[in-house]
């Protein structure tokens, strides 16, 4: 795509974007960010892209998760650390359990630009706009607050800087070493699910001792020392994408600096919109939100804008129907896809098709929705003969109370407890290792239908 340039979203209609007042502080901030070093790296943008090509392929599977929204109030080392202690938790099971490589993917250092369903929100009669995120304003309900401020893409650009270098001192620096697979869980959380997992990591620990005992050694092995771990964003606020975009040398391509995946969320996936086109042209692996309204002629024609060359591993579908609904949306898109011979994940986000206002008021989601959804999707690429490749939720390793149900059954009552979220509602670390242990099940049954169908 050599004609493609950074700013040539500018030129097409563009959604859910702040309209900043003040031009020039605009235009201050856009020039400092395009002189900072971005944040990952051109080859490490191309290792995703092929890891994700073996997901397409069916011989990996996709985790994606973390916050709906980052925000600069719980902006902490133990916050960064016990998400991503979950999702190491998370990884082990479905490794284990299924017997299939997990490719880890963030919704961190970065996720911090919000779509919202409404320009405005109205209190006590006054009107004020939405709330956007962190990256863009303030959840305050005061007229300062909800000004856009350009100053907080700096503030974001270093938030998500400093998450990125834990995330990699924990990835490589020995927290991730599968030998300390025991010490990830987390203290407070005691559920079945967690005897569940200590029971898989004493398991685990037994292959270990073995395999040393028989002369392999495990406490060198580089694989079972550390982890590759992925950021992940929406690419929503494009003044922030653009000033972080930077040349790679080595491929003469784009590469969106922001974080290694990013992805078009369904409110601003317009085939002619400002997202697509800034999306189009960066060379990172790239996320679609489909929900009910996209048809097949939209998918097709995002797909070919996308992913003209076809390249495995570039474009992942991310399905989010809410339960009860995949059955009646993800049919037809599957077949699209198969129509064009299209190369794609497919992953499931279980979480944006089932928030609900519960009965005290907040907004929620039921957690049996949520496996709901994820079963209904195994079920259709099940029937469909395609790859159900990965999926993608909300979650916090915080002991939060936002979904209800659970194997510790949150009701209604206890939303007020511990509702912590800046934007949507998020699984607590046990619902989040209960719908691993689920997707476990699934890829576990899976599997053993194929190498059935295999056999006879
Ligand atoms: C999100 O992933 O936070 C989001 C807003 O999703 P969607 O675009 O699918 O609604
Ligand atoms: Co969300």
């Amino acid at each position: 795509m050599t004609d493609w340039q950074k700013t040539d979203w500018r030129k097409k209609p563009r959604v859910q974007m702040p309209a900043y007042t003040d031009p020039a502080a605009l235009a201050a901030v856009e020039a400092r960010l395009a002189s900072y070093p971005p944040l990952v790296f051109a080859g490490e943008a191309r290792k995703l892209t092929k890891q994700l090509a073996a997901v397409s392929r069916g011989e990996a599977f996709l985790l994606q998760g973390g916050d709906c929204a980052e925000s600069f109030a719980e902006f902490s080392a133990n916050g960064i650390r016990d998400t991503f202690k979950v999702l190491l938790q998370m990884a082990m099971v479905l490794t284990y359990g299924a017997k299939v490589p997990v490719v880890k993917v963030g919704r961190m250092a970065g996720q911090m630009a919000k779509p919202r369903s409404a320009p405005t929100e109205t209190f006590d009669g006054v009107e004020l706009p939405s709330y956007r995120g962190d990256i863009i304003n303030g959840f305050d309900f005061t007229p300062e607050a909800r000004n856009p401020d350009p100053d907080r893409m700096l503030q974001a650009y270093l938030q998500a800087a400093a998450t990125l270098n834990l995330l990699r001192a924990f990835s490589t620096g020995g927290f991730a070493n599968v030998h300390e697979v025991h010490k990830w869980t987390l203290g407070f959380t005691d559920a079945n699910e967690v005897k569940k997992y200590s029971d898989m990591a004493s398991r685990i620990s037994d292959t270990l001792d073995f395999m040393q005992a028989a002369g392999l050694s495990t406490d060198t092995n580089h694989e079972l020392q550390t982890v590759d771990f992925y950021t992940s964003h929406e690419a929503l606020l494009l003044e922030y994408e653009e000033a972080l975009c930077r040349l790679d040398s080595t491929s003469g391509k784009m590469l969106a600096g922001s974080g290694h995946m990013i992805w078009i969320g369904d409110r601003t996936r317009q085939p002619d919109g400002a997202h697509v086109e800034f999306c189009k042209g960066v060379m990172n692996p790239i996320g679609l939100k489909c929900g009910p309204s996209m048809t097949s002629g939209h998918l097709k024609a995002l797909m070919a804008s996308l992913n003209p060359g076809n390249e495995p591993g570039r474009l992942t579908l991310i399905a989010r129907f809410g339960a009860g609904q995949v059955g009646d949306h993800l049919p037809r898109l599957v077949r699209a896809v198969q129509e064009e011979g299209a190369n794609v994940v497919w992953t499931c986000d279980a979480m944006h098709g089932n928030t609900i206002k519960s009965s005290t008021g907040y907004k929620t989601r039921p957690f049996e929705s949520v496996l709901r959804e994820v079963k209904e999707f195994f079920g259709v690429h099940n029937a469909e003969g395609t790859i159900p490749g990965g999926v993608h939720f909300e979650m916090t390793g915080a002991d939060v109370t936002e979904c209800t149900g659970g194997v510790r059954a949150v009701t209604d009552e206890d939303l007020s407890d511990r509702y912590h979220t800046a934007c949507d509602p998020r699984l607590n670390a046990s619902q989040s290792l209960e719908l691993a242990f689920l997707v476990a099940e699934e890829l576990s049954a899976r599997r053993n239908k194929l190498a059935q169908a295999k056999a006879s």
